[in-house]
């Protein structure tokens, strides 16, 4: 979908050359663009409404055809239910209002205008605004059917899609702000596309090609280790996990330097599993499908560069993702081996299943070399994240006040939220080991936590957040799908380092 700004105030809606316009509703009130458009219809669009019994509520939405006096053939109706008493709409509704606009456009239409930049959303700017909607608007059309016989037609999708703002000075801002929200839609998509590829295709080596793709043009420089030099560096947990596989495992690393060159890096490390059955502590088969999404941490990493590279964002990023495929075999480490991890300490593996922390622990201590600023792990780590948070909040641990409330407040920012969790040593006890000198499963309590301890044991070097987005990555059921998050959070927590 094309996106684009134009200054449109609202007395000149009623006259524009879009053959779509999308207004909003706030309850019973109706925005300054939905005001002037009833004024030039004479009174039709409020009569309409009250015919259809249109109660304004959040995400609801009528399409108006032909009124009287308006130049376009379709005005959109969106509902943001009443406005609370702060006169300014939380985030979370903002973004549901912005995606239903945007469905219930019909794609044959072929263009629309819409003028929700001029809501008003707590903490945001004109800028954040349509920063938000260009990228909304990505994720509300995103489709996935690389895999479909009959292809959709082209009429099926909106073809552009422009976002009016009142203001004619505030343009350049505006343009601005576009292109940072089709950044990020851009990055949040190819994390989706990423997810949702089949398990016989994206393999290991698919996403080290994926990622050798970025480096292309020159921005990005990209290193891939293969199973060789993995076991030269002593990564043997890492390994441990693709024993079973006949597919190799990849350790790739993508390096750009956006900003000066003296500039710690911020690091990315992704759990890339293309595939998690559990290995010898095989998972029970419903739904273990969706175990494809096991990669969906490298994925983002991925996106946030594809992104980057993109924006030119003005900051020195290393994305790292550990990619293997978790299979049962009978070269598949068992419950009760012991291996070496690269930075020495051994670790009994009890529970093949807990696989992610294994594969993390190697990258993680090979991306000390990087002497970074800060590191942020991204897996789909435990179910025991699921249980806590759902699907709507992350799962958020670190060491470190300064960093955990930095990625906390850029989940706000953009409705991509994280929720902290603790890292104390008071669990770390639950990972005692008689034969080595950690256990990988911390028995059934505090699964998630007991998770990030283990991690904690190979982040001693530097700064370090971990993201447990088994809960966020994707859904189930009729919307199954990869969401392409953490991608806007991690975006923002990149943008805002960069402005400082
Ligand atoms: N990839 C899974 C975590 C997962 C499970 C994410 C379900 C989303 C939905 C991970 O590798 C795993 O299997 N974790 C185990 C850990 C356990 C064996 C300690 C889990 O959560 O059951
Ligand atoms: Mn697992
Ligand atoms: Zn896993």
């Amino acid at each position: 979908m094309d996106l684009a700004v134009a200054a449109v105030a609202p007395a000149a809606l009623a006259l524009d050359k879009h053959p779509a316009l999308i207004v909003a509703v706030s309850g019973k009130t109706l925005s300054a663009g939905a005001t002037a458009l009833d004024a030039a219809s004479e009174g039709a669009l409020a009569m309409a409404l009250a015919h259809a019994g249109f109660d304004g509520k959040a995400g609801q939405t009528l399409p108006l055809y032909s009124l009287p006096g308006i130049k376009a053939g379709l005005v959109l109706v969106v509902g943001t239910g009443a406005l609370p008493d702060s006169g300014e709409l939380s985030l979370q509704v903002w973004h549901k209002v912005a995606l239903a606009s945007v469905k219930a456009v019909p794609g044959k239409i072929g263009k629309a205008l819409s003028t929700l930049a001029e809501l008003p959303v707590a903490g945001s700017s004109l800028a954040s605004r349509i920063s938000d909607l260009a990228r909304f608007a990505l994720e509300a059309s995103y489709r996935f059917d690389n895999y479909k016989s009959k292809k959709p037609e082209a009429g099926d999708l909106l073809a552009r899609l422009t976002l009016a703002i009142a203001d004619k000075a505030e343009l350049k801002i505006a343009k601005d702000a576009l292109i940072w929200g089709q950044c990020i839609g851009t990055g949040q998509s190819f994390a989706r596309d990423l997810g949702n590829q089949p398990p016989n295709v994206a393999y290991p080596g698919y996403l080290s090609e994926m990622a050798r793709a970025l480096g292309d043009d020159g921005s990005v420089s990209v290193d891939v280790l293969g199973e060789a030099e993995m076991h030269k560096l002593g990564m043997h947990c890492l390994l441990s996990v693709s024993a079973g596989s006949a597919h190799e495992a990849q350790l790739v690393t993508m390096t750009y330097n956006g900003g000066k060159a003296k500039d710690a890096p911020v690091v990315l490390v992704g759990k890339g599993i293309t595939f998690d059955t559990g290995g010898i502590s095989l998972k029970p088969g419903a739904g273990m499908d969706e175990m494809k999404y096991d990669m969906c941490g490298a994925a983002s990493v991925l996106g946030v560069m594809a992104a980057i590279k993109l924006a030119k964002l003005k900051l020195n990023v290393v994305g790292v993702i550990a990619c293997a495929e978790n299979m049962p075999s009978g070269t598949a480490t068992r419950p009760g081996d012991i291996v070496k991890t690269m930075s020495g300490q051994t670790v009994e593996i009890l529970n093949t299943d807990a696989e992610g922390r294994l594969v993390l622990c190697d990258a993680l201590t090979y991306v000390e070399r990087f002497k970074p600023a800060a590191v942020v792990d991204i897996a789909t780590l435990t179910g025991a994240c699921v249980v806590a948070l759902g699907k709507v909040a992350s799962g958020l641990f670190s060491t470190q006040d300064a960093l955990a409330d930095e990625l906390l407040a850029a989940g706000q920012r953009v409705d991509d939220r994280a929720w902290r969790m603790p890292v104390w040593d008071d669990y770390q006890e639950l990972l005692d080991s008689p034969f080595a000198d950690i256990a990988n499963i911390g028995g059934p309590t505090a699964g998630s936590i007991t998770a990030a301890c283990y991690l904690a044991r190979f982040t001693k070097a530097y700064p370090w957040a971990h993201l447990d987005i088994a809960g966020t990555a994707w859904l189930s059921g009729a919307q199954k799908g990869s969401t392409g998050r953490p991608v806007p959070l991690l975006l923002e927590f990149l943008r805002a380092r960069a402005a400082v």
